[in-house]
């Protein structure tokens, strides 16, 4: 599906957004295992969240919609009739297969095109060194595993791992496999990424410790269903940031959005290269803060993303290239190898986009360096199937020098099912 984007002059109105998508499938997950009912407050309108919900569901967690909320009546899982469908999302594959990884049953897992050719070694190894056997399948063009995979369950023991990359996902699966493992699981991370799997474990009744970056999951816990809010989703509420930063004259309030300090330095980042952002009524829910933007167009001075940094900014990039173009010192990004494999090669989607609006950037093999005071020229443009690059280039064609189509719109439905809608009513 293509849309067309029309140039705008200012971002000006107050919006909710719909409910994290990190937290929604952490939330998705730990009700379908936990004891009772789980009942859960703006949870996540994106396909991905849903993905998770629909594999609960075949595994026996009894699913309900009552006046807008998700309850989970989880518990015991069984083994599925068919194959659990996965979608787009790396979330549910990667961090299901823990639990999957654990049960008496055999399972097979998959999803559509971009998932099937995204890496799974970085949950298999960890997992079979706790004793769990799982089969990817392999590509005659790329080492590693890839889904579908057949999970055949087993009883697992804890283990002592440090991540080799970043992943909250790969920490994630080992955590959920580890409440089913006899002895402590222990995930040591060389760089902090979110956490929100721990946060929630907790809330559900998990015995978990965390000092610096080692976590430490208690063997045998009991997780009971909770009531649970999920915060709006930060990472979908920076392309309005971006929207409202570039467009002079904005005024954007962005209320109840997740405020985590593993993901909140999106808002330190803009706010050192010179963004007006003023964050309002913080309150915590269920161990995660939450509160209110006020965000006013600024100029922009860009900025250098490298290291940790990279991580934990790791969703925002393709929205943050978009603001470097037009900002005054122009974005260096590095140590982002991660960004090739994810739903696309992200680096090439900014790339050719970029370069179909007339605007340099120069790429490596883990990152990109796009020079400032660059203006956006009307173009094709297309998602390449992923929800990030159409919202962050729905964006690029709002300050361009007159209409965009931004094919394969519809991927933005993956976390964002309402993005074009809300961006017609505050764009002006
Ligand atoms: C996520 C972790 C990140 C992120 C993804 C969501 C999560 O992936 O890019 O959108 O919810 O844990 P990695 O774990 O692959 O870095």
């Amino acid at each position: 599906m293509k849309e067309t984007v029309v140039p705008a002059k200012c971002i000006d109105g107050a919006i909710t957004l719909p409910g994290d998508k990190s937290i929604s499938h952490r939330y998705g997950m730990l009700g379908g295992i936990a004891e009772g009912a789980t009942t859960i407050h703006n949870y996540s309108t994106g396909a991905d969240c849903q993905s998770t919900l629909a594999c609960m569901a075949a595994l026996g967690a009894r699913i309900e919609r009552v006046n807008g909320k998700v309850v989970i009546h989880g518990g015991a899982l069984h083994q599925p009739a068919q194959p659990l469908d996965a979608g787009n999302s790396g979330s549910t594959i990667r961090m299901l297969s823990g639990i999957l990884a654990a049960q008496d049953f055999t399972t097979r897992i998959g999803g559509d095109e971009s998932l099937s050719g995204r890496p799974m070694d970085r949950i298999i190894r960890p997992l079979a060194e706790m004793g769990a056997h799982i089969q990817g399948r392999q590509l005659p063009e790329r080492s590693g595993s890839y889904p579908p995979l057949t999970i055949e369950g087993r009883p697992l023991q804890g283990i002592d791992y440090t991540l080799p990359i970043a992943s909250a996902q790969v920490k994630s699966c080992l955590l959920l496999a580890g409440l089913f493992a006899t002895g402590d699981t222990i995930v040591r991370e060389p760089i902090s990424t979110r956490d929100h799997t721990e946060i929630a474990l907790r809330e559900f009744g998990a015995d978990i410790e965390v000092h610096r970056r080692v976590i430490k999951l208690a063997a045998g816990a009991h997780l009971t269903g909770r009531e649970l809010v999920v915060p709006g989703d930060l990472s979908s509420a920076a392309f309005f940031l971006v929207a409202a930063l570039l467009m002079p004259e904005s005024n954007l309030v962005i209320r109840n959005v997740g405020l985590n300090p593993t993901r909140s330095s999106l808002l330190d980042f803009l706010t050192a290269a010179g963004a007006s952002i003023k964050v309002i009524d913080v309150k915590q829910s269920g161990g995660e803060l939450i509160g209110s933007l006020r965000i006013r167009a600024s100029k922009i001075k860009g900025g250098l993303i490298e290291g940790a940094l990279t991580a934990s900014l790791i969703d925002e990039i393709p929205a943050l290239a978009v603001l470097g173009a037009a900002s005054s010192g122009g974005l260096v990004v590095r140590d982002a190898s991660e960004l090739r494999v994810k739903e696309t090669d992200r680096i090439a989607a900014i790339e050719s986009n970029l370069r179909r609006m007339g605007v340099e950037i120069e790429t490596a093999p883990d990152g990109f360096r796009i020079p400032g005071g660059q203006l956006f020229h009307a173009a094709e443009l297309d998602s390449g199937g992923d929800h990030r690059i159409a919202m962050a280039f729905a964006v690029a064609a709002l300050a361009a020098d007159g209409p965009c189509t931004i094919g394969g719109a519809e991927s933005a439905g993956v976390s964002f099912p309402e993005f074009f809608s809300t961006l017609r009513e505050i764009a002006h």
